[in-house]
């Protein structure tokens, strides 16, 4: 199955995508943790990443599909994926058809995760992350440890620089600029169900399920 988690900034989407990995048996593939990746190994296209990031702008989509070919050509892609962040403008969409398209697949289901920016104000500047795993914490609603060494794997627990208040307001004018409409181009082909991503985080991996289902 390939499953498009898709949503403002914080809506979700890495929290929501570790817990369907093992369930769908397919992997997470989220640009922002690739990106993020790239970043901390210092390399060239990763300062490139950063200048970008770090405004809370989008990178630039040919960067973007270059990152993305090579990872969907992989093995471990090979039964499908959950897409976290990508695609995130028309153009994008429409490479990650054609990719697809070449591999006789196409996005099955992509689940519109909702929330207000309010809510996703309060989820992304109180998130941690760790820097190993990516395992997503929040200070109120699903606490890190108090020694800051993630329960999953033992890394450090980081706050993301891009994870001020100001920087997530540009990331959420970014997302209803260049990548709200990109459900248009996933409604047209009947694939998309909408979900509210208030409430528990088992209630909303339910909500997932059941949009699945009815794929
Ligand atoms: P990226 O890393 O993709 O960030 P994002 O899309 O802005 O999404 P987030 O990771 O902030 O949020 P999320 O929806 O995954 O929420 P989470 O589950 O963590 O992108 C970062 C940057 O990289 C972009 O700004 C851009 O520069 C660049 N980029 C990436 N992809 C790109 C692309 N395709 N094209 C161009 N540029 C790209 O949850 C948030 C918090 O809320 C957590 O603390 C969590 O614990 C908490 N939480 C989650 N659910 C609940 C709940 N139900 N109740 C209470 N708290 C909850």
């Amino acid at each position: 199955m390939d499953l498009l988690l898709f949503g403002p900034p914080g809506a979700g989407k890495g929290t929501q995508a570790k817990f369907l990995v093992k369930e769908l048996g397919i992997p997470q593939l989220s640009t922002g943790d690739m990106m993020r990746a790239e970043r901390a190994s210092g390399s060239d296209l990763g300062k490139k990443f950063n200048e970008y990031m770090s405004q809370g702008l989008l990178v630039p989509d040919e960067l973007v599909l270059e990152l993305m070919e090579k990872v969907l050509s992989s093995e471990e892609a090979a039964k499908g994926a959950i897409f976290d962040g990508f695609p995130r403008t028309a153009p994008q969409a429409e490479a990650l058809d054609a990719i697809l398209a070449k591999l006789g697949r196409k996005i099955d289901r992509v689940v519109a995760i909702e929330v207000d920016l309010d809510v996703i104000i309060d989820r992304v500047t109180g998130r941690r992350v760790c820097k190993s795993c990516g395992q997503t914490y929040h200070l109120r609603y699903d606490p890190p440890p108090s020694d800051g060494v993630c329960t999953a794997c033992g890394g450090e627990i980081y706050q993301r620089a891009d994870d001020t208040e100001e920087t997530v307001r540009k990331r959420d004018s970014e997302y209803q600029a260049k990548t709200a409409a990109v459900l248009d181009h996933y409604d047209a082909k009947g694939v998309v169900a909408h979900i509210n991503g208030v409430g528990e985080l088992d209630e909303i991996t339910e909500r997932i399920r059941e949009a699945i289902a009815t794929a």
